[in-house]
């Protein structure tokens, strides 16, 4: 990056430490804290499901000497920066860097790609302090989560504006800057306000939208649809490692209620060696057309597309995510299985008059830890409570012979951060049993990157399907 002079925020002369009328302080770099609010929405950061972006907060800062506000925008759930400062070209990247680790936050003002290669040079900054290896895969765990929230915070402070464009879709107001119409419209709803009114984003965040827009128009092919594309959308989960998705085309489908109950052939009380196609549940010949299943957390539709494309009659798909749910529906209708699959709003299992189903997926969030941002809720699973609510109420919602298809990859097992036998032990206090499992090891390269953080327990790590039964399955009725 240029020399730059150390105008901009630090080039305001506000006397140091004193309240204005408006109740703001400033201080020696001429940051100003913003006034104190009455948030109008709710709170401050009410986050719920991956669709709080609502502009609920307002920013204020001084510039040319006068006191401006704009509402505040994070698909992420980020809380907007209590102090801004103006910031352009002519800022060195090393005083950006201490105003943005201070918790001031840098409204740019110059040209576009100066921003991107300020938020570069700052990424470069942050990095060069990598997270600190714990005494356990436990501890390390927890300093790698650390660093990379302390990251993600330092970059996010670097903020662009974007306004309402006189075509009503939002804009850039900034020289060299993309479109970025369409893509904000996907991630946030059309702009608030008349034409030229101020929403601030930060600039990591404004390439996220830009970047799942790019996923959303592409599309990722998926090998279990024969090649078809699934379109994901911002902050819905995206199917781009697709073993799992394999696991799930290829996993023995149970029987229809009403047909002969009792072990499959290849069917265990406890885990067996990797089955195929016809290693057990539906025998060869009867027709799928007649089974029910539920998909539960579906995201963008993948799953309960590919049980669709087996034949599966009738697929019920649940999620909680406005985001998730407009995109299954999008998704099911582009594959042409929309007869076959109910995309419907709901926590965890379909309402009770949907009944009992002979198959249910859930692919929950599989590292049991508090997510930091709403893009981080479909890894991270707080106290394993997605997991333990589809266990827990399995047994109720499926039919007698069906079975539960919880797909999970075991690296909380070798971060230490949840014992395989929790799981055997929550699946048998549950009232089920294992019928199977199918095993996948990933592809990604992060598992095969040595230098990868948390490489011992990536390159370790299993993503399995567990089939999971009644243990009575005659008293069930
Ligand atoms: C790991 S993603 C899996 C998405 C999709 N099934 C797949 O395999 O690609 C977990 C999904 O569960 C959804 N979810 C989280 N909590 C939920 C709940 N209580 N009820 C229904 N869905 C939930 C999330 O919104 C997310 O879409």
């Amino acid at each position: 990056m240029n020399a730059r002079s150390e105008a901009g925020a630090g080039s305001r002369t506000e006397p140091v430490g004193q309240d204005d009328a408006a109740g703001r302080r400033t201080d020696a770099a001429g940051r100003t804290d913003a006034p104190k609010r009455t948030d109008a929405v709710g709170g401050t950061h009410a986050v719920v499901g991956t669709d709080a972006v609502g502009p609920s907060e307002e920013v204020g800062w001084d510039e040319d000497g006068a006191w401006r506000t704009a509402a505040w925008r994070s698909g992420s759930g980020a809380r907007a920066p209590r102090r801004v400062a103006v910031a352009d070209d002519r800022m060195a990247a090393d005083l950006a860097y201490r105003l943005v680790c201070e918790g001031t936050a840098l409204l740019w003002r110059g040209d576009y790609h100066g921003a991107r290669q300020l938020l570069a040079a700052l990424g470069r900054r942050v990095d060069r302090k990598p997270p600190k290896q714990g005494a356990t895969p436990r501890e390390s765990f927890h300093l790698y989560r650390q660093a990379r929230t302390r990251r993600a915070r330092v970059l996010g402070m670097l903020l662009v504006p974007l306004e309402t464009a006189a075509d009503g879709s939002w804009a850039v107001p900034l020289r060299r800057a993309p479109r970025v119409g369409e893509a904000c419209v996907e991630a946030y709803g059309p702009p608030p306000g008349p034409v030229g009114a101020l929403t601030l984003v930060s600039l990591r965040e404004l390439q996220g939208v830009l970047g799942a827009h790019e996923w959303r128009r592409k599309g990722v092919p998926i090998e279990a649809l024969g090649g078809a594309r699934i379109h994901p959308r911002h902050g819905v989960f995206s199917p781009v490692r697709g073993e799992y998705v394999d696991l799930v085309a290829r996993a023995p489908l149970p029987r229809a209620a009403g047909a002969r109950s009792g072990p499959g052939p290849g069917e265990e009380a406890g885990p067996v060696p990797e089955a195929g196609a016809d290693g057990g549940g539906a025998p060869r010949g009867e027709d799928p057309g007649r089974l029910t299943a539920f998909d539960v957390g579906t995201g963008t539709g993948v799953l309960a597309a590919v049980l669709a494309r087996r034949g599966v009659g009738r697929v019920t798909a649940t999620d909680v995510g406005e985001q998730a749910l407009a995109c299954a529906r999008e998704n099911v209708a582009r594959l042409d299985v929309a007869q076959a699959v109910e995309v419907v709003r709901a926590d965890l299992f379909p309402s009770r008059e949907a009944g009992r189903a002979d198959l249910i997926v859930c692919n929950p969030p599989w590292l049991p830890a508090k997510p930091t941002s709403v893009l981080e809720q479909a890894v991270y699973d707080p106290d394993s409570r997605m997991l333990r609510g589809f266990l827990t109420g399995l047994g109720e919602r499926l039919a007698p012979a069906g079975e539960g298809w919880l797909i999970l990859s075991d690296l909380a097992e070798h971060l230490g951060l949840r014992p395989r036998e929790q799981l055997l032990e929550w699946i048998s206090a549950a009232g089920l049993r294992v019928a199977g499992r199918l095993d996948a090891r990933p592809e990604h390269a992060r598992a095969t990157d040595p230098a990868a953080p948390l490489h011992a327990a990536r390159a370790a790590e299993t993503t399995s399907l567990w089939r999971l039964r009644h243990v009575e399955e005659a008293v069930v009725s």
